[in-house]
Formats: structure tokens, sequence, C-alpha cells
């Protein structure tokens, strides 16, 4: 190498140096971030025990993780489940979720928000109904406004449920319900109070799961039952942090008037044309029942069907 190359290298070198270590340092802890997140070990984020409490003994639920996961047991001895500590109004709501895996016929593992007003209740739900080994689970939702129900839909998801975290969440403002799947919109319910169909928009809910023997409807319509000998049946829960409006004190109002929350802005107050499409793409690829379209049960559908779910 003459003399000048090496002059030149060790400019560039001197110069180069910092740059390169730089980079390699973000490149790492970009890294360092998505290992976290695929692994689940969120350290830092909100533990269980911030917002929710247990309803279960210690057979029946378990915290890993430092608390940022936790998981709920089923056996023949008991059901298990866990509730928030506060209610909320309005906001999105939702976890990541494994299901329980293998043969879970029979059970039900059901995540859901329900206000504390009997006979009158709100509540939005996502119910997973176990299959048999290699079956796919169905995913049925829910909603219910002041103590009426009947608005069940069923889907199958696009993936197994059970290997991995995905998230189920709630949009909830004062125009619409969105059931998402990870990004992806499942299910809109629209605020129809103007035809006088109910619209939950003034109970604060809590937010709730709990996994149960549902074995007389759950899988093949209650044809295959739970076999205690796959017990206990575990799902695994994880992100713990709750993006809504805290309802405290009963003082819905301050909620109610929170109109500079991002879920109550303009663009959340319909679905923008790219998640309509993914709402398509779901009701024609993986719909299996939908309530509007029950003859048997409704001879004419329900008001709010024209306007759902788009
Ligand atoms: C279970 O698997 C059967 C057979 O593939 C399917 O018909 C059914 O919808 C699945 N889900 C449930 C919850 O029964």
């Amino acid at each position: 190498m003459s003399e000048a190359n090496v002059k030149l290298v060790g400019v560039v070198w001197r110069w180069w140096t910092p740059h390169v270590m730089c980079v390699i340092w973000t490149m790492a802890m970009n890294m360092i971030t998505v290992l976290g997140q695929g692994t689940g070990s969120l350290t830092g984020a909100v533990t269980f025990l911030e917002n929710y409490e247990s309803q279960s003994d210690s057979q029946h639920f378990r915290i890993l993780n430092d608390g940022h996961q936790v998981q709920l047991v089923l056996d023949e001895y008991a059901a298990s489940g866990f509730g928030s500590k506060y209610q909320y109004l309005f906001g999105k709501i939702g976890m990541r979720m494994k299901l329980v895996p293998g043969n879970s016929a029979g059970t039900v593992t059901a995540y859901y928000m329900s206000s504390q007003t009997p006979g009158l209740h709100d509540e939005m739900d996502f119910e997973f109904l176990g299959n048999v080994t290699g079956q796919p689970y169905i995913l049925q939702t829910n909603i219910y406004a002041n103590g009426e129900g009947k608005r069940e839909q069923r889907i199958y998801l696009w993936f197994d449920p059970t290997s991995d975290f995905h998230s189920y969440s709630v949009l909830w403002n004062t125009q619409q319900i969105v059931f998402y799947v990870d990004n992806t919109p499942i299910r809109v319910f629209k605020n129809n109070k103007d035809i006088g169909v109910p619209y939950p928009d003034s109970k604060p809910v809590g937010i709730y799961s709990t996994i149960w023997n549902g074995e007389n409807w759950a899988t093949n319509d209650g044809w295959v039952k739970l076999n205690w000998t796959y017990a206990p049946f575990v799902a695994t829960y994880e992100s713990f942090n709750v993006d809504a409006c805290r309802v405290d004190n009963g003082d819905t109002a301050s909620c109610m008037a929170q109109t500079s929350s991002w879920w109550m802005s303009s663009e959340y107050q319909t679905l923008g044309a790219y998640q309509v499409n993914q709402l398509e793409w779901v009701r024609n690829n993986y719909l299996l029942y939908d309530y509007c379209a029950d003859r048997k049960r409704s001879p004419a559908p329900p008001p709010e069907c024209a306007r759902n779910p788009l």
C-alpha cells in the first residue's frame, strides 16, 4: 500500500468508525426491542397486578415472568378467571392471548367487557370455542346493550391461536364498536340509536376473562364433549395496558365528554377504506354464522343489520 493510501484509509477509518458504531448500536437496540416483543418478555410494560386481579386460587391462576404474563387453568375441580380493578368507558381495550393448546374440545375461553348493571347490562364478548387437536377453534363475538344480546357472529381464525400470542381488542367510542384480531377488524357494530337500537354508551365496563366447561354447546354444537384426561386446560395472557377512559367514583360524565381522546377522533368514527377491505376479506373467507342472516331466529333481519357490518 502506498503512503497516500495508508493515510486515506486512516482518515476514512477515523471518520467512519463512530458512524458505523452508531449504526450497529441502533441495529442492536432495535433487535433487542423486536426480540423482546417476540418472546413476550415485556420489560417495562404494565404488569398484570397494576390493572387486574385474579378471581381464582393459586391452582387455577398463575403469574409468570414478573407479572408480565398470567395463565388461567381449567381442570375438573374448578373453572378460573380474572378481572380488571377498574371500570372504563370508551377507548381501545385488548390483550394478547395464547389459547389452550392440544385437545381443547368443550372448553370456552371468554375475554369480555361487561357493565355491573344486572338485567340491563352492556357487554362486548370474545368467546373462543375449543376443539379436538388439529381442528379449528371458533371465535364467537356478541354484543349486549341494556341487557339485550342475541347478536352472535362466529368466525374461524386464519392462524392457529394456540401456537402464538395474538391480540384481541375492541375499539369503542360513541359512534362504533370494532372488534379486532391483531390489526384486522372482524366486526363492526355501529351506533344505531337513531333507529331505536340500544348502544352501549353510558355504562362503564370491567374487563374479564374466564375459562369454563362449555361442553353442552361449544364444540360441534355440543356433540364433542370435554375430556378431563386432557386437563389442565391452560390459556396464557400478556399485555395488560388499558388505553381507555377510566371511570373513578362513578364519574362517567368526564369520559363521555372526552372528545379529545384519540379513540374519539374522526378517523376512528368509521372504518377507512383499507379496513373495510380487511373486514370484507374476513367475512368472505372466515364467517361461519351471522345473526343478521339467521332467518330461523328472526324472519326479518334486525334493523341494525342493514347498516352493519360496513
Ligand atoms: C371443530 O372442528 C370441526 C371439524 O373440522 C368443525 O366443524 C367445527 O366448526 C370446529 N369448531 C368447533 C368449535 O366445533
